[in-house]
């Protein structure tokens, strides 16, 4: 049978049957993703040994480019300094050139970029191409929530499966072992190319059918850990800080369902559930600026905790906060979550950090959660 592609890589690839690989993104977890990934290209056959990483380019301190450091040290000195990472990883930072030869786009960007990204390669990826997303977030339209899975297949017309966990991406850079959720909608072969793509001895990954309950958990308890931050800023202990992530976790699941039926309670016990809720709530970087926040009293803004505290990296869960709560707040769903809608009040500045321990009587009352 005559290949169906015209372009010369596609149609070498076609004959040899071998994946390309190209990670849309290049910040910490982006640069560990292609790491993971990099090591696998390198040992199955079924894949090809380069993985392209885009990088959206930045001019250093010292006057060089990110993408051009990162292809002659080897590391990504900006988002994942002081680990090195395979040599097949390249850093391109003309996304138009990263993925046109690649048939596995892995999406790893902040989520608000991702709209953009995505137009920008309308008609320029491989038409055999599949996605997966590692984003956390999602955006909010008036027809209501749309998630960044959903994004991507709608805007390219591709599948697109997720991957979330509990990954604090440094961790997992230095190789501790942690286990990742792979989330498919129905094609079960497709999700298993996706395991053996990231699955390492270190980094355990199993594949669930359900897109939406893996990748809501992901993004939910974003919130969630900035709640975790307002408590632990605010001294509050131990007790306090469980009371809070039950909270939060019952409002994810309450959510997730209410938004999308399919959502299966599974989904909730496996690495993208209570497991990244825990290890969001006890180390990522929305629990810390949070922190800094309850601290400070509210008095300074995450904008500026951000650009401080995280050189950088982006804080997603102050604008997913917001994201549900417009969500919450069009459905008329506002007192339903009380955890969610307390976590943007106090982002925002409309209520102290100390509110956040001060619904529970109001949400006692809620027959829903
Ligand atoms: N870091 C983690 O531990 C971790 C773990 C799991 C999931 N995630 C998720 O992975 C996604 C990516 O996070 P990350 O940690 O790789 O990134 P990051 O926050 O470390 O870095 C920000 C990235 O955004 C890029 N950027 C800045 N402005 C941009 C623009 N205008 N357009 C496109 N890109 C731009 C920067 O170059 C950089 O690569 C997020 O959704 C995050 O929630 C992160």
């Amino acid at each position: 049978m005559a290949p169906s592609n015209t372009n010369p890589v596609a149609v070498a690839d076609e004959v040899l049957q071998k994946s390309r690989v190209t990670v849309v993104g290049s910040g910490n977890w982006g640069s560990v993703a292609a790491k993971l990934i990099a090591s696998n290209t390198l040992n199955i056959n079924s894949f090809h040994d380069e993985v392209r990483m885009w990088v959206f380019e930045e001019t250093l301190p010292s006057g060089e480019k990110l993408s051009e450091v990162i292809n002659r040290t080897n590391e990504n000195v900006k988002y994942l300094p002081g680990i090195k990472l395979p040599k097949n990883v390249v850093a391109d930072p003309d996304i138009e050139h990263a993925v046109k030869d690649a048939n596995m786009l892995v999406f790893v960007t902040p989520h608000q970029f991702m709209e953009g990204i995505c137009k920008r390669l309308i008609g320029k990826i491989r038409k055999d191409a599949v996605a997966i997303s590692l984003i956390k977030g999602m955006e909010v339209k008036k027809e209501g929530p749309c998630m960044i899975s959903t994004l991507i297949s709608e805007i390219l017309g591709i599948s697109c499966c997720v991957l979330m966990g509990a990954n604090i991406a440094n961790e997992i850079a230095v190789e501790k072992f942690s286990e990742a959720t792979v989330g498919y909608r129905e094609n079960k072969e497709i999700a298993e190319k996706w395991v053996r793509l990231f699955n390492t001895p270190y980094f355990m990954v199993s594949a669930v059918q359900d897109v939406e309950g893996v990748e809501l958990c992901g993004t939910l308890k974003n919130v969630v850990a900035l709640a975790a931050g307002f408590v632990d800023g605010l001294d509050m202990g131990n007790n306090t800080k469980a009371a809070i992530m039950r909270i939060g976790l019952r409002e994810m699941k309450a959510l997730s369902k209410l938004l999308f039926p399919s959502v299966k309670d599974n989904t909730f016990f496996e690495s993208c559930g209570v497991a990244d809720l825990i290890t969001t709530c006890l180390g990522g970087r929305n629990r810390r600026c949070a922190d800094a926040f309850a601290r400070n009293g509210g008095k300074r803004s995450f904008d500026e905790l951000e650009a401080e505290m995280l050189q950088g990296q982006k804080l997603q869960g102050v604008s997913t906060a917001k994201e549900v709560y417009e969500v919450l707040s069009h459905r008329g769903w506002l007192e339903l979550f009380p955890l969610f809608s307390t976590v943007h009040e106090i982002c925002s500045g409309r209520l102290a950090p100390s509110a956040i321990v001060e619904y529970t009587e109001h949400s006692a009352r809620l027959p829903l959660l």
